[in-house]
């Protein structure tokens, strides 16, 4: 029998700034565990405005300093995208009610804000939206995801008993 796998998905508002980073970060961590045919890694955006577009060259050049390839183009997120999710990762308050608006009865379980994952939230459980701000937003968001994505791991890790 083919071994289990669990499907995530990293979710913010135009899928070219902090998702496609989380998606980037945590797919390199799981490349160097030797997990990328357990575990799936998607992005996407509640919004539209970007799709079909690179991330946000600001946000790659923070990445590729760190060794870390942006190479998704981006999405919209829709209610037919549920199903085949195990875990769905707000990265703020405001993707987290979108999310909550169009998920389908009975999958709001598979929904959780990034940042209940960080060791350092201190309560500040949004990744702040680095999109007008300047270059040190876009370090910030890095810092934050770094850090989070190993504990991310590990609650997968637990799921799948690997
Ligand atoms: P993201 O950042 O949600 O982290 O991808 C943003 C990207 C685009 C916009 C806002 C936030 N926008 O308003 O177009």
């Amino acid at each position: 029998m083919d071994k289990q796998t669990y499907s995530i998905s990293f979710i913010c508002l135009g899928n070219i700034c902090r998702s496609p980073l989380a998606q980037g970060v945590f797919q390199d961590l799981v490349n160097r565990e030797s997990l990328e045919e357990r575990i799936l890694i998607s992005s996407a955006g509640v919004g539209n405005w970007h799709v079909g577009e690179p991330p946000d060259p600001r946000m790659q050049k923070t990445a590729e300093a760190r060794g870390i390839p942006l190479r998704n183009r981006a999405q919209q997120i829709g209610p037919g995208d549920f199903r085949h999710l195990d875990l769905i990762l707000a990265m703020d308050q405001s993707n987290l009610s979108a999310l909550e608006q169009m998920c389908p009865r009975g999958m709001e379980n598979k929904l959780k804000l990034f940042r209940s994952f960080d060791p350092k939230a201190n309560g500040n459980l949004d990744v702040p939206d680095p999109y007008y701000g300047g270059g040190k937003g876009f370090e910030l968001v890095f810092d934050i995801v770094s850090r989070t994505s190993p504990e991310i791991l590990k609650f997968i890790r637990s799921k799948l008993g690997c």
